[in-house]
């Protein structure tokens, strides 16, 4: 949600910071913008739409300088125009901001600043911002070495709300500031350079070594030195991370798209997901960063399981798999739901978060809840160093590598995987027979193979979406620990194709949705365990009478009648484990082809954010 980039270093700093926002923009694309300061002048360029035409406009332009910020937007506060983009500028011309968050008392800053004689040309907080950290600056003691710092504090101390900034003044033509509240921000170490970004993919092609920020933290980048501060005043002493990132997973490549790239990279997900995490004597998964011995695990009787959007989806489905293998009861909440809801929890519950970024406030803000009531809270995440990652208790690296693509694909079965591996470890520590295990730890490993063979459905699938892709309705329908996969196959489908798609359990269909059943609504059925089949079948045939097409999802040893489907696609046969992550691989296909079909922007559908940090 909005990308920032600032460098300061010996080369210019335009191209990288252009470069660095072309690898953020999966975090906002509604508008970009980048301010140099050279000599002690301020050069701005900002632009309504996407980052190449920014940097098509900006290279025409005079952006010289070595010390610069840079902003790609997710509109919050004021609609997509050129004024409300970043870089915002003070009124008198000395102080320059970009932000990501939302400053909540914002409008009484603004009045405040108004009957002080400063006039807004934007609608946005980050404008108010920028203003109140100009007019402490005017304030400030003129001689004072540290007058551009204590405005940026004064400034934070009055805003309530959330941000990451990265803020430069005209007069000090060698600092850059960054300040993070529950915003990310993070320093990349370079070679006579410093970057200041929201995200580790921005500035990875340039350094390796970051600082992450904390909350409430002030770095000061200047003449060499990096200093980190906090807001109290206090010197903190930087923790340098290595980040093992290879910058070809962050490139297109060969493929047309980062979400089709995404779904082939899914067997090599799986792999990672799984590297030095068995105990094959003891038929089991093991985990080196739980922080939760076995016994405490013993004693655990209820587990919550809290996430958004697809890693939600993921936490359904981990629910299937605690129950069934592991018996421990298992809840699952929307985070946003959770923090609010202020649900009785026993003391030996455990909560578990799912996020791939790491940095979804509304997970982040599940997560701190359940830690100031005293729950262990452990995490599953695919950003090593996000704030998620350092503030729970412990919890397991997906290792997926960068997911770019906006729609979540290989984040999504990599955390399926996981939750498969966490089930298989809680129910070797409770009931699971040895020989259970073996099977299961088998069939876990053989799934990355499996999914190479799923994605060789690529071409079928196409042709099949070639079929459907005018459909202006669909359902999902799916039993048991398919119906989150139906879910999250109708969200796939909506999110990146604008098709008006809905997931029910497929029984459920008959108490309402199937009002909506007609020939031009197809229902895409997924139909993987054999024993619940029967059942599905009367459920399909419901759908047939109302002449409604049906697409099954069936495994090779169990296909449904023919009469009784229009189209099929038939996944390989595994243990009930690893068919969701198969299953979910075809809709993933038919998502990407319909919406490619119909000219939509795959990788940045229209109105989302990949990184969603603002509540
Ligand atoms: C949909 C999608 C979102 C995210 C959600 C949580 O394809 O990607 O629904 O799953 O915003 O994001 P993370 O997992 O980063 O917390």
């Amino acid at each position: 949600m909005c990308g920032i980039v600032g460098y300061i270093g010996q080369r210019e700093a335009s191209p990288i910071l252009l470069e660095g926002l072309k690898r953020l923009e999966y975090r906002g694309y509604d508008s970009a913008g980048v301010a140099v300061l050279a000599d002690e002048t301020l050069k701005l360029k900002k632009y309504k739409g996407r980052v190449t035409d920014l940097a098509r406009t900006a290279s025409s332009s005079d952006l010289t300088g070595s010390l610069g910020i840079s902003h790609t937007r997710w509109a919050t506060h004021g609609a997509v125009t050129e004024e409300n983009a970043h870089p915002h500028v003070s009124h008198d011309g000395k102080i320059s901001l970009v932000h990501n968050g939302v400053i909540e008392n914002y409008l009484s800053v603004k009045k405040f600043l108004e009957s002080n004689g400063v006039e807004f040309y934007s609608e946005t907080d980050s404008e108010v911002f920028c203003n109140l950290i100009a007019y402490h600056y005017e304030k400030e003691d003129k001689n004072s070495p540290n007058r551009f710092l204590n405005s940026v504090r004064r400034s934070l101390r009055h805003l309530d709300g959330t941000y990451g900034i990265a803020a430069i003044c005209t007069d000090c033509p060698d600092e850059l500031f960054g300040a993070r509240k529950g915003s990310p921000l993070i320093v990349g170490i370079g070679t006579d350079e410093y970057l200041l970004a929201s995200d580790v993919s921005a500035i990875i092609s340039r350094t390796s070594n970051v600082v992450y920020l904390n909350d409430g933290e002030i770095v000061s980048l200047k003449n060499g030195e990096l200093n980190l501060l906090t807001n109290d005043e206090e010197v903190l002493t930087p923790e340098v991370q290595k980040i093992d990132w290879d910058i070809a997973e962050s490139e297109l490549g060969d493929y047309e798209h980062f979400m089709l790239k995404e779904i082939f990279e899914q067997s090599g997900a799986l792999e990672n997901a799984m590297r030095g995490r068995f105990s094959d004597d003891q038929s089991t998964a093991k985990f080196g960063g739980l922080n939760v011995s076995a016994q405490e695990l013993r004693q655990v009787d209820r587990i919550l399981l809290c996430a958004c959007g697809t890693a939600w989806h993921a936490c359904l489905v981990g629910e299937y798999l605690i129950e069934r293998y592991a018996r421990i009861p298992v809840e699952v909440e929307y985070a946003s739901e959770f923090r609010y809801r202020n649900a009785p929890l026993d003391k030996n519950t455990l909560v578990l978060v799912i996020s791939q970024s790491g940095e979804t406030i509304d997970t982040l803000a599940a997560l701190r809840e359940s830690k100031r009531k005293g729950y262990k809270t452990l995490a599953i995440n695919n950003s090593v160093g996000s704030t998620i990652a350092r503030e729970s208790d412990g919890g397991i690296y997906q290792h997926a590598g960068p997911e770019i693509g906006v729609a979540s694909t290989k984040a999504f079965t990599s955390q399926l995987h996981i939750l498969s591996m966490l089930a298989l470890y809680l129910g070797r520590l409770r009931d699971m027979s040895f020989q259970e295990g073996v099977e299961y730890v088998e069939a876990l490993k053989q799934a990355p193979e499996l999914v190479t063979e799923t994605v060789k459905l690529n071409d079928e699938i196409l042709a099949i979406s070639e079929k459907y892709k005018d459909m202006q309705d669909c359902l999902f329908l799916g039993r048991q620990d398919m119906f989150p996969i139906a879910l999250e196959g109708a969200l796939k489908l909506k999110e990146i194709s604008y098709i008006h798609a809905e997931g029910y359990p497929a029984a459920e269909m008959k108490h309402g949705p199937i009002a909506l059943i007609n020939e031009s609504c197809p229902a895409i059925v997924l139909a993987t365990q054999p024993d619940i089949h029967a059942k599905l079948l009367s459920n399909i045939q419901e759908v047939k009478a109302r002449g409604a097409p049906v697409i099954a999802i069936a495994t090779k040893s169990n296909p449904l009648p023919k009469h009784l489907v229009d189209d099929q696609i038939l996944i390989p046969d595994s243990h009930r484990a690893v068919l969701p992550v198969l299953a979910s691989i075809p809709m993933q296909l038919l998502s990407y082809h319909i919406a490619n079909l119909r000219g939509c922007d795959v990788d940045k559908p229209r109105n989302l954010a990949k990184s969603v940090t603002v509540e």
